[in-house]
């Protein structure tokens, strides 16, 4: 939310991976027409897609057919569904020829997306930034657990940032990671340097998870706002109106913009820890690549 723009996802999808852009990130749909436009660009005709998150609330929903009646009109070839059902959504992106990979936080979930349709599963574990689910069952125990119960391609996520955790989560089972957190310190994020080099100093402690009271865990930057947050928590407050003030998007834009971490709750997860320079996407994914096949080959001595 707020950062994947087509200048990042476009590098994302030309260092090799794939990436969503966000389209609640734009001021208008006008806007996000024009990043998946420009994206086309940047990568040349490469695949990427879009994320469409399901929200809890309806009202919230109501967005999300116009942002992929986009999408297909752009030709955009993948879809990220999260959050809730994408079973809603289905008919449309299958008719449409879409890949969609339905990203969340249990088994149970992943099964019924499956059943509803989706191509592949991305599976959280409760170390993610954003929303790591209620169960809160880590990415070791996900990534043993889910594709086993599946027949379709499972990508694990969640506190991943390393090569050896590329390499243990296909020993798990996994198809592919997607990572989040580790990715915010890229050069071509366009937030202010203040905010990249912040996540730079910090490490696996210093997020926290918040909205527990509203069974909307969310894992963020441990900052001011998120501490105001857990204190209105602790003292029993379920008046969501009271908390809309720190917990609104434009707040958490203001930070990105101006660098002010302290602003806003900003979705963070424990693999900040490997985010430790600001570095192109080309650049991070490469030092991915070297440390999965450094752990490879310790393997490989080991007798593995
Ligand atoms: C800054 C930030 C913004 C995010 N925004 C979204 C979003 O808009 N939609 C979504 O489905 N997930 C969002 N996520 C979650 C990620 O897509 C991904 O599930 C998560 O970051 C994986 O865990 P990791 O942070 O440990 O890599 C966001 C994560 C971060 C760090």
């Amino acid at each position: 939310m707020w950062l994947a723009d087509a200048n990042y996802v476009g590098a994302v999808v030309n260092a090799g991976g794939m990436g969503f852009i966000t389209p609640r990130s734009f001021p208008s749909v006008e806007e996000y027409r024009n990043q998946l436009r420009k994206c086309r660009e940047i990568t040349a005709g490469k695949p990427f897609g879009v994320n469409i998150y399901v929200s809890a609330r309806p009202e919230a929903n109501e967005a999300l057919a116009v942002f992929l009646d986009i999408a297909i009109e752009e030709n955009v070839e993948f879809v990220e569904t999260a959050g809730f059902s994408p079973k809603a959504f289905m008919p449309r992106i299958k008719e449409a020829g879409m890949t969609v990979i339905h990203k969340c936080t249990t088994l149970r979930h992943a099964q019924s997306a499956v059943k509803a349709g989706v191509d592949a599963i991305t599976i959280l574990g409760a170390e993610a930034g954003g929303h790591p689910g209620m169960d809160m069952v880590g990415g070791i125990v996900q990534g043993a657990v889910v594709p086993e119960g599946l027949d379709v391609p499972v990508v694990l996520a969640g506190g991943l940032g390393t090569g050896r955790q590329l390499l243990a989560a296909l020993a798990l089972g996994a198809d592919g990671i997607l990572l989040g957190s580790r990715m915010t310190v890229a050069e071509e994020i366009w937030a202010d340097d203040k905010y990249k080099k912040r996540i730079t100093e910090i490490g696996q402690n210093d997020t926290r998870i918040v909205m527990s009271i509203f069974n909307d865990n969310s894992r963020v930057l441990d900052n001011a706002t998120a501490q105001a947050v857990n204190e209105l928590e602790e003292q029993g407050i379920t008046d969501f109106e009271q908390y809309r003030p720190l917990v609104q998007g434009p707040s958490q834009r203001e930070a990105y913009e101006s660098g002010n971490f302290d602003l806003g709750t900003l979705s963070m997860g424990q693999s900040c820890a490997f985010a430790n320079e600001i570095s192109t996407v080309e650049n991070i994914f490469d030092d991915i690549i070297r440390d999965a096949i450094a752990a490879r080959d310790r393997l490989k001595g080991l007798g593995v």
